[in-house]
Protein backbone atom coordinates (compact mmCIF):
# COMPACT_ATOMS: atom_id res chain seq x y z
CA UNK A 1 0.00 0.00 0.00
CA UNK A 2 1.34 3.27 -0.83
CA UNK A 3 1.83 5.88 2.18
CA UNK A 4 -0.41 8.51 2.50
CA UNK A 5 1.29 12.09 3.29
CA UNK A 6 -0.70 15.33 4.07
CA UNK A 7 1.33 18.49 3.81
CA UNK A 8 -0.06 21.83 5.04
CA UNK A 9 2.12 24.66 4.10
CA UNK A 10 2.62 22.80 0.56
CA UNK A 11 3.07 25.91 -1.71
CA UNK A 12 6.07 27.25 0.33
CA UNK A 13 9.03 26.77 -0.21
CA UNK A 14 9.67 23.62 2.10
CA UNK A 15 6.47 22.47 0.89
CA UNK A 16 7.56 22.75 -2.94
CA UNK A 17 10.57 19.84 -2.23
CA UNK A 18 8.78 17.84 0.33
CA UNK A 19 6.32 16.93 -2.07
CA UNK A 20 9.04 16.24 -4.75
CA UNK A 21 10.97 13.87 -2.40
CA UNK A 22 7.68 11.95 -1.29
CA UNK A 23 6.37 11.76 -4.76
CA UNK A 24 10.04 9.97 -5.64
CA UNK A 25 9.18 7.83 -2.82
CA UNK A 26 6.30 6.36 -4.28
CA UNK A 27 3.93 8.32 -1.73
CA UNK A 28 0.31 9.49 -2.52
CA UNK A 29 0.66 13.53 -1.60
CA UNK A 30 -2.19 15.62 -0.15
CA UNK A 31 -1.75 19.31 0.36
CA UNK A 32 -3.79 22.13 2.31
CA UNK A 33 -4.01 25.44 -0.07
CA UNK A 34 -5.52 29.09 0.96
CA UNK A 35 -7.82 30.27 -1.60
CA UNK A 36 -5.59 32.92 -3.42
CA UNK A 37 -6.85 35.71 -5.69
CA UNK A 38 -4.61 35.21 -8.01
CA UNK A 39 -2.41 31.64 -8.37
CA UNK A 40 -0.37 30.78 -5.31
CA UNK A 41 1.30 27.83 -6.40
CA UNK A 42 4.01 28.65 -8.66
CA UNK A 43 6.08 26.19 -6.59
CA UNK A 44 4.06 23.24 -6.86
CA UNK A 45 3.09 24.01 -10.58
CA UNK A 46 5.33 21.52 -11.91
CA UNK A 47 3.59 18.84 -10.03
CA UNK A 48 0.16 19.73 -10.50
CA UNK A 49 0.96 19.89 -14.32
CA UNK A 50 2.69 16.55 -14.44
CA UNK A 51 0.03 13.82 -15.84
CA UNK A 52 2.60 11.03 -13.60
CA UNK A 53 1.19 12.72 -10.51
CA UNK A 54 -2.05 12.63 -11.65
CA UNK A 55 -3.30 10.40 -9.43
CA UNK A 56 -0.78 10.79 -6.72
CA UNK A 57 -1.09 14.11 -5.95
CA UNK A 58 -3.87 16.32 -4.66
CA UNK A 59 -4.70 19.70 -3.19
CA UNK A 60 -7.39 20.58 -0.90
CA UNK A 61 -9.18 23.77 0.30
CA UNK A 62 -8.43 24.60 3.71
CA UNK A 63 -6.70 26.91 6.15
CA UNK A 64 -4.74 26.04 9.51
CA UNK A 65 -6.80 28.67 11.59
CA UNK A 66 -10.07 26.75 10.05
CA UNK A 67 -10.38 23.71 12.31
CA UNK A 68 -13.33 23.06 10.36
CA UNK A 69 -11.16 22.07 6.97
CA UNK A 70 -8.41 20.54 9.02
CA UNK A 71 -10.70 18.17 10.36
CA UNK A 72 -12.62 17.40 7.25
CA UNK A 73 -9.43 17.13 5.38
CA UNK A 74 -7.91 14.49 8.40
CA UNK A 75 -10.77 12.84 8.35
CA UNK A 76 -10.93 12.48 4.48
CA UNK A 77 -7.89 11.55 3.88
CA UNK A 78 -6.82 9.52 6.58
CA UNK A 79 -2.68 10.23 6.49
CA UNK A 80 0.30 7.76 7.53
CA UNK A 81 2.09 11.01 7.92
CA UNK A 82 1.29 14.71 8.56
CA UNK A 83 4.03 17.80 7.89
CA UNK A 84 3.05 20.65 9.27
CA UNK A 85 4.81 23.57 7.47
CA UNK A 86 1.70 26.38 7.57
CA UNK A 87 2.74 29.20 9.21
CA UNK A 88 3.19 33.04 8.75
CA UNK A 89 6.87 32.39 8.34
CA UNK A 90 8.42 35.99 8.24
CA UNK A 91 10.21 36.96 11.48
CA UNK A 92 9.83 40.88 10.68
CA UNK A 93 6.46 40.66 9.48
CA UNK A 94 5.34 38.95 12.65
CA UNK A 95 5.87 42.16 14.22
CA UNK A 96 3.57 44.42 12.11
CA UNK A 97 0.62 41.08 12.36
CA UNK A 98 1.66 39.80 15.74
CA UNK A 99 -2.42 38.17 16.50
CA UNK A 100 -2.45 37.20 13.20
CA UNK A 101 0.71 35.22 13.33
CA UNK A 102 -0.37 33.81 17.08
CA UNK A 103 -3.05 31.99 15.11
CA UNK A 104 -0.96 30.78 11.79
CA UNK A 105 2.07 30.28 13.57
CA UNK A 106 0.87 28.96 16.86
CA UNK A 107 -2.52 27.80 17.70
CA UNK A 108 -3.06 26.15 14.48
CA UNK A 109 -0.85 23.65 15.32
CA UNK A 110 -3.46 22.66 18.59
CA UNK A 111 -6.24 22.62 15.60
CA UNK A 112 -4.35 20.21 13.79
CA UNK A 113 -3.36 17.66 16.17
CA UNK A 114 -6.89 18.01 17.83
CA UNK A 115 -8.34 16.87 14.13
CA UNK A 116 -6.22 14.27 14.32
CA UNK A 117 -6.95 12.94 17.71
CA UNK A 118 -10.32 13.41 17.61
CA UNK A 119 -10.66 11.69 14.43
CA UNK A 120 -8.77 8.91 15.78
CA UNK A 121 -6.10 9.03 12.76
CA UNK A 122 -2.98 6.77 13.77
CA UNK A 123 -0.55 9.21 12.14
CA UNK A 124 3.06 10.03 12.32
CA UNK A 125 3.35 14.08 13.11
CA UNK A 126 5.96 16.81 11.78
CA UNK A 127 6.40 20.26 13.24
CA UNK A 128 8.07 22.91 11.40
CA UNK A 129 9.86 23.85 14.47
CA UNK A 130 12.47 26.42 14.15
CA UNK A 131 16.31 28.03 15.43
CA UNK A 132 14.24 31.20 16.33
CA UNK A 133 12.90 29.81 19.29
CA UNK A 134 16.59 30.16 20.75
CA UNK A 135 16.73 33.67 20.21
CA UNK A 136 18.14 35.91 22.25
CA UNK A 137 21.10 33.35 24.05
CA UNK A 138 23.81 34.37 22.30
CA UNK A 139 26.33 33.12 24.70
CA UNK A 140 25.03 29.21 24.06
CA UNK A 141 26.40 28.29 20.54
CA UNK A 142 26.45 26.00 19.46
CA UNK A 143 22.82 25.48 19.77
CA UNK A 144 21.62 21.89 20.39
CA UNK A 145 17.77 20.16 21.40
CA UNK A 146 19.35 21.03 25.28
CA UNK A 147 19.72 24.66 24.57
CA UNK A 148 16.93 26.96 26.49
CA UNK A 149 14.66 28.98 24.29
CA UNK A 150 14.17 32.54 24.29
CA UNK A 151 12.23 33.83 21.61
CA UNK A 152 12.36 37.32 20.27
CA UNK A 153 9.76 38.03 17.88
CA UNK A 154 6.00 37.36 17.74
CA UNK A 155 6.76 34.71 15.64
CA UNK A 156 9.09 32.89 18.21
CA UNK A 157 6.82 33.12 20.44
CA UNK A 158 4.26 31.56 18.28
CA UNK A 159 6.71 28.41 17.31
CA UNK A 160 7.58 28.06 21.03
CA UNK A 161 3.51 27.31 21.70
CA UNK A 162 3.66 24.63 18.61
CA UNK A 163 6.85 22.96 19.78
CA UNK A 164 5.83 22.38 23.37
CA UNK A 165 2.24 21.22 21.94
CA UNK A 166 3.53 18.88 19.74
CA UNK A 167 5.94 17.59 22.78
CA UNK A 168 2.72 17.84 25.42
CA UNK A 169 0.51 15.33 22.75
CA UNK A 170 3.41 13.18 21.99
CA UNK A 171 3.62 12.72 25.91
CA UNK A 172 0.17 12.75 26.83
CA UNK A 173 -1.66 10.86 24.18
CA UNK A 174 1.49 8.82 23.32
CA UNK A 175 1.47 10.47 19.79
CA UNK A 176 4.11 9.86 16.85
CA UNK A 177 4.91 13.47 17.28
CA UNK A 178 8.38 15.17 16.19
CA UNK A 179 9.66 19.15 16.09
CA UNK A 180 12.17 19.27 13.54
CA UNK A 181 13.68 22.43 15.01
CA UNK A 182 15.26 23.77 11.92
CA UNK A 183 18.25 26.73 11.44
CA UNK A 184 17.83 28.76 8.45
CA UNK A 185 17.78 26.89 4.83
CA UNK A 186 17.48 28.44 1.78
CA UNK A 187 17.09 27.64 -2.39
CA UNK A 188 16.09 29.01 -5.57
CA UNK A 189 12.66 28.97 -4.47
CA UNK A 190 13.06 30.74 -0.82
CA UNK A 191 10.37 33.81 -0.70
CA UNK A 192 12.11 37.19 -2.14
CA UNK A 193 11.92 39.05 1.17
CA UNK A 194 14.33 36.62 3.42
CA UNK A 195 17.38 38.20 3.10
CA UNK A 196 19.04 35.58 0.91
CA UNK A 197 16.91 35.74 -1.88
CA UNK A 198 16.60 39.43 -1.39
CA UNK A 199 20.48 39.75 -2.41
CA UNK A 200 20.62 36.75 -4.97
CA UNK A 201 17.49 38.34 -6.76
CA UNK A 202 19.25 41.77 -6.48
CA UNK A 203 22.56 40.82 -7.80
CA UNK A 204 20.85 39.14 -11.04
CA UNK A 205 19.00 42.31 -11.18
CA UNK A 206 21.85 44.94 -10.98
CA UNK A 207 23.84 43.06 -13.22
CA UNK A 208 21.20 42.71 -16.05
CA UNK A 209 20.48 46.82 -15.33
CA UNK A 210 16.91 46.83 -13.47
CA UNK A 211 18.31 48.10 -10.26
CA UNK A 212 20.44 50.32 -8.72
CA UNK A 213 21.59 49.31 -5.44
CA UNK A 214 20.55 46.90 -2.81
CA UNK A 215 19.26 48.33 0.45
CA UNK A 216 19.62 46.14 3.82
CA UNK A 217 18.70 46.19 7.39
CA UNK A 218 21.35 44.50 9.85
CA UNK A 219 24.25 43.35 8.03
CA UNK A 220 25.73 41.99 11.26
CA UNK A 221 23.28 39.13 12.14
CA UNK A 222 25.14 35.91 11.92
CA UNK A 223 22.83 32.82 10.33
CA UNK A 224 23.50 29.43 9.96
CA UNK A 225 21.99 28.94 6.47
CA UNK A 226 21.50 25.36 4.85
CA UNK A 227 19.84 24.17 1.82
CA UNK A 228 16.10 23.56 1.95
CA UNK A 229 16.42 20.91 -0.41
CA UNK A 230 18.59 18.85 2.27
CA UNK A 231 16.35 19.65 5.29
CA UNK A 232 13.28 18.04 3.94
CA UNK A 233 15.18 14.95 3.46
CA UNK A 234 15.72 15.40 7.43
CA UNK A 235 11.76 15.98 8.25
CA UNK A 236 11.40 13.02 6.25
CA UNK A 237 13.68 10.53 7.91
CA UNK A 238 12.28 12.05 11.37
CA UNK A 239 8.96 10.12 10.60
CA UNK A 240 10.86 6.37 9.71
CA UNK A 241 12.37 6.85 12.90
CA UNK A 242 10.87 3.75 15.53
CA UNK A 243 10.55 6.69 18.28
CA UNK A 244 9.39 9.64 17.56
CA UNK A 245 11.78 12.22 19.00
CA UNK A 246 12.85 16.31 18.16
CA UNK A 247 16.27 17.07 16.16
CA UNK A 248 18.30 20.00 15.11
CA UNK A 249 18.91 20.33 11.67
CA UNK A 250 22.07 23.06 10.80
CA UNK A 251 25.13 23.11 9.20
CA UNK A 252 27.02 23.88 12.14
CA UNK A 253 28.95 26.95 10.39
CA UNK A 254 27.70 30.30 10.45
CA UNK A 255 28.14 33.79 8.45
CA UNK A 256 26.79 37.41 8.61
CA UNK A 257 24.83 38.68 6.26
CA UNK A 258 27.58 40.48 4.65
CA UNK A 259 29.73 37.51 4.31
CA UNK A 260 26.25 36.34 2.30
CA UNK A 261 26.40 39.64 0.07
CA UNK A 262 30.03 39.57 -0.69
CA UNK A 263 29.62 35.78 -1.65
CA UNK A 264 27.01 36.63 -3.84
CA UNK A 265 28.87 39.31 -5.68
CA UNK A 266 31.60 37.52 -5.68
CA UNK A 267 29.80 34.81 -8.15
CA UNK A 268 29.04 37.59 -10.65
CA UNK A 269 33.25 38.92 -10.68
CA UNK A 270 32.41 42.11 -8.45
CA UNK A 271 34.48 42.47 -4.80
CA UNK A 272 32.68 44.29 -2.61
CA UNK A 273 34.78 47.56 -0.29
CA UNK A 274 33.01 48.22 2.37
CA UNK A 275 33.26 52.01 4.07
CA UNK A 276 31.63 53.26 6.92
CA UNK A 277 29.70 51.90 9.87
CA UNK A 278 26.15 51.25 11.83
CA UNK A 279 23.50 52.98 9.53
CA UNK A 280 25.94 55.08 7.35
CA UNK A 281 27.80 51.53 6.36
CA UNK A 282 27.93 51.40 2.62
CA UNK A 283 29.44 48.50 -0.38
CA UNK A 284 30.41 50.16 -3.13
CA UNK A 285 32.56 48.17 -6.38
CA UNK A 286 35.84 47.88 -5.56
CA UNK A 287 37.00 48.50 -9.27
CA UNK A 288 34.16 51.55 -10.22
CA UNK A 289 33.89 52.78 -6.63
CA UNK A 290 29.55 52.26 -7.90
CA UNK A 291 27.81 52.68 -4.56
CA UNK A 292 25.90 48.93 -4.32
CA UNK A 293 24.80 48.34 -1.34
CA UNK A 294 23.31 50.38 1.99
CA UNK A 295 21.45 50.50 5.06
CA UNK A 296 18.03 51.41 5.07
CA UNK A 297 16.98 51.32 9.16
CA UNK A 298 13.11 50.59 7.55
CA UNK A 299 14.70 46.83 8.21
CA UNK A 300 15.70 46.43 11.30
CA UNK A 301 13.12 44.83 13.21
CA UNK A 302 12.29 46.37 17.04
CA UNK A 303 14.21 42.95 18.70
CA UNK A 304 17.16 41.09 16.87
CA UNK A 305 18.40 37.81 16.79
CA UNK A 306 21.84 38.36 16.43
CA UNK A 307 23.35 34.94 16.21
CA UNK A 308 22.63 31.45 15.27
CA UNK A 309 24.96 28.20 14.69
CA UNK A 310 23.30 25.23 15.08
CA UNK A 311 24.52 21.51 16.23
CA UNK A 312 23.00 18.82 13.75
CA UNK A 313 25.10 15.98 15.11
CA UNK A 314 22.63 14.36 16.99
CA UNK A 315 20.07 13.57 13.82
CA UNK A 316 23.54 13.38 11.91
CA UNK A 317 24.13 10.09 14.83
CA UNK A 318 20.55 9.25 14.98
CA UNK A 319 19.28 10.05 11.99
CA UNK A 320 22.59 9.37 9.55
CA UNK A 321 21.46 12.87 8.33
CA UNK A 322 24.14 14.78 6.75
CA UNK A 323 23.50 18.57 4.74
CA UNK A 324 25.17 17.84 0.96
CA UNK A 325 24.92 21.94 -0.14
CA UNK A 326 27.89 24.29 1.44
CA UNK A 327 27.38 28.09 2.08
CA UNK A 328 29.39 29.04 -1.33
CA UNK A 329 27.27 26.05 -3.34
CA UNK A 330 24.17 28.05 -1.87
CA UNK A 331 25.19 31.17 -2.88
CA UNK A 332 26.42 30.11 -5.63
CA UNK A 333 23.24 28.21 -6.88
CA UNK A 334 20.67 31.16 -5.30
CA UNK A 335 22.74 33.51 -7.62
CA UNK A 336 22.36 31.63 -10.94
CA UNK A 337 18.94 30.71 -10.62
CA UNK A 338 17.68 34.20 -10.55
CA UNK A 339 20.60 35.30 -12.90
CA UNK A 340 18.73 32.39 -15.49
CA UNK A 341 15.41 33.32 -14.61
CA UNK A 342 15.85 37.19 -15.87
CA UNK A 343 17.55 36.01 -18.96
CA UNK A 344 14.34 34.37 -19.83
CA UNK A 345 12.33 37.34 -18.85
CA UNK A 346 14.41 39.13 -21.12
CA UNK A 347 14.16 36.31 -23.57
CA UNK A 348 10.61 36.77 -24.11
CA UNK A 349 9.94 40.07 -23.62
P1 LIG B 1 7.11 29.67 3.40
O1 LIG B 1 7.81 29.53 2.09
O2 LIG B 1 6.79 31.02 3.92
O3 LIG B 1 5.75 28.81 3.29
C1 LIG B 1 4.74 28.94 4.25
C2 LIG B 1 3.56 28.11 3.81
O4 LIG B 1 2.53 28.22 4.80
C3 LIG B 1 2.94 28.56 2.48
O5 LIG B 1 2.53 27.43 1.76
C4 LIG B 1 1.74 29.37 2.93
O6 LIG B 1 0.70 29.41 2.00
C5 LIG B 1 1.31 28.52 4.12
N1 LIG B 1 0.39 29.22 5.01
C6 LIG B 1 0.59 30.39 5.67
N2 LIG B 1 -0.50 30.70 6.41
C7 LIG B 1 -1.41 29.73 6.18
C8 LIG B 1 -2.73 29.50 6.62
N3 LIG B 1 -3.34 30.34 7.45
N4 LIG B 1 -3.37 28.37 6.22
C9 LIG B 1 -2.76 27.51 5.36
N5 LIG B 1 -1.52 27.68 4.87
C10 LIG B 1 -0.85 28.77 5.28
O7 LIG B 1 7.92 28.92 4.54
P2 LIG B 1 9.07 27.79 4.42
O8 LIG B 1 10.39 28.47 4.36
O9 LIG B 1 8.67 26.79 3.41
O10 LIG B 1 9.00 27.14 5.88
C11 LIG B 1 8.12 26.06 6.15
C12 LIG B 1 7.88 25.99 7.66
O11 LIG B 1 9.12 25.81 8.33
C13 LIG B 1 7.26 27.24 8.27
O12 LIG B 1 6.43 26.83 9.31
C14 LIG B 1 8.44 28.01 8.82
O13 LIG B 1 8.04 28.85 9.87
C15 LIG B 1 9.32 26.86 9.28
N6 LIG B 1 10.76 27.11 9.29
C16 LIG B 1 11.37 27.59 8.17
C17 LIG B 1 12.74 27.76 8.17
C18 LIG B 1 13.48 28.28 6.96
O14 LIG B 1 14.62 28.72 7.10
N7 LIG B 1 12.88 28.21 5.78
C19 LIG B 1 13.49 27.43 9.32
C20 LIG B 1 12.83 26.92 10.43
C21 LIG B 1 11.46 26.74 10.40
P3 LIG B 1 0.61 30.59 0.89
O15 LIG B 1 1.49 30.12 -0.23
O16 LIG B 1 -0.83 30.58 0.59
O17 LIG B 1 1.10 31.84 1.53
N1 LIG C 1 14.28 39.77 5.55
C1 LIG C 1 15.31 40.62 5.65
N2 LIG C 1 15.38 41.70 4.81
N3 LIG C 1 16.25 40.38 6.59
C2 LIG C 1 17.30 41.23 6.66
C3 LIG C 1 17.43 42.33 5.82
C4 LIG C 1 16.42 42.58 4.84
O1 LIG C 1 16.47 43.53 4.08
N4 LIG C 1 18.60 42.96 6.12
C5 LIG C 1 19.16 42.28 7.12
N5 LIG C 1 18.38 41.24 7.47
C6 LIG C 1 18.65 40.28 8.55
C7 LIG C 1 17.46 40.06 9.50
O2 LIG C 1 17.36 41.13 10.43
C8 LIG C 1 17.91 38.73 10.12
O3 LIG C 1 18.82 38.97 11.15
C9 LIG C 1 18.64 38.02 8.99
O4 LIG C 1 18.91 39.01 8.00
C10 LIG C 1 17.84 36.89 8.34
O5 LIG C 1 16.55 37.38 8.04
P1 LIG C 1 15.49 36.53 7.19
O6 LIG C 1 16.11 36.08 5.94
O7 LIG C 1 14.24 37.33 7.13
O8 LIG C 1 15.30 35.21 8.07
P2 LIG C 1 15.10 35.00 9.64
O9 LIG C 1 16.37 34.43 10.17
O10 LIG C 1 14.55 36.19 10.29
O11 LIG C 1 13.95 33.88 9.66
C11 LIG C 1 14.02 32.73 8.81
O12 LIG C 1 14.71 31.69 9.48
C12 LIG C 1 14.05 31.19 10.65
C13 LIG C 1 14.98 30.09 11.22
O13 LIG C 1 16.00 30.64 11.97
C14 LIG C 1 12.59 32.34 8.46
O14 LIG C 1 12.62 31.33 7.47
C15 LIG C 1 11.85 31.78 9.66
O15 LIG C 1 10.59 31.25 9.24
C16 LIG C 1 12.69 30.67 10.27
O16 LIG C 1 12.05 30.13 11.41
Amino acid sequence: MKKIALITGITGQDGSYLSELLLSKDYKVHGIVRRHSFKGTERIQHLIDDAKYKDKFFLHYGDVTDSCSLSNIIREIQPDEVYNLAAQSHVGVSFKVPEYTAEATGVSTIKLLEAIRQNKVDTKFYQASTSELFGGIPSTAPQSEKTPFYPKSPYGAAKLYSYWITVNYRESYGMFACNGILFNHESPRRGEDFVTRKISLAVANIIKGNQEKLSLGNLNAKRDWGFAGDYVEGMYLMLQQDNPDDYVLATNETHTVRDFVNAAFDEVGIKIKWRGEGINEKGYDSKTDKLLIDVNPKFFRPAEVEFLLGDPSKAEKILNWKRKVNFEELVKMMVRADLNQLKKIFEVT
